[in-house]
């Protein structure tokens, strides 16, 4: 997946996040985000497509508005704005292992009951474990830019 974040997006950002774009490595890079490491603790995540804009905004939205029970096991968002947004690092791998694979489908319920519907953290019944991490063996989810909020009735 290539790194290149369209001019258009990158002109309209503000100095701030130029600069730490400039100024910090790439930790990752999926479709539509390049994903920068700016401190032991948080990333930077930039659109590199509009849609990447929509994701980094459906996060934003997301995480506020997420149930405790549930904010748990989404990565912390810090700050956000057009185009980026700052979130919580998370390192540790999402096992490839029958239980963890369990606890997913069980937490995919959760999000469901609680008006979220977590589309990409699995695909087939199959954890998409690039989105997917752990800490303190807890999931948590890195990449809930395609979730979707249920209407409230
Ligand atoms: N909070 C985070 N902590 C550590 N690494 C991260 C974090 N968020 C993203 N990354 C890394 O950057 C990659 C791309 O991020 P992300 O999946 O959010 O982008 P995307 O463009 O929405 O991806 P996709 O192609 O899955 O739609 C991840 O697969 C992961 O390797
Ligand atoms: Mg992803």
């Amino acid at each position: 997946m290539g790194n290149r974040i369209k001019r258009s997006i990158f002109k309209k950002l503000s100095g701030r996040i130029k600069r730490l774009i400039k100024s910090s490595s790439v930790i990752g890079s999926g479709k539509w985000r390049v994903v920068y490491d700016i401190s032991h603790d948080k990333v930077l995540k930039v659109a590199k497509r509009p849609k990447g804009i929509k994701c980094n905004k459906k996060e934003g939205r997301i995480y506020k508005k997420a149930s405790s029970s549930v904010k748990k096991h989404l990565a912390k968002v810090f700050d956000h704005g057009r185009g980026w947004i700052i979130m919580k690092k998370v390192d540790t791998p999402f096992p490839d292992s029958k239980k963890y694979k369990k606890r997913l489908l069980k937490l995919k319920r959760k999000f469901k009951k609680h008006g979220i519907k977590p589309i990409d953290i699995t695909r087939n019944r199959k954890p998409k474990a690039d989105n997917l991490r752990l800490r303190n063996r807890r999931i948590i989810v890195i990449d809930y830019g395609n979730f979707k909020l249920k209407r409230k009735k």
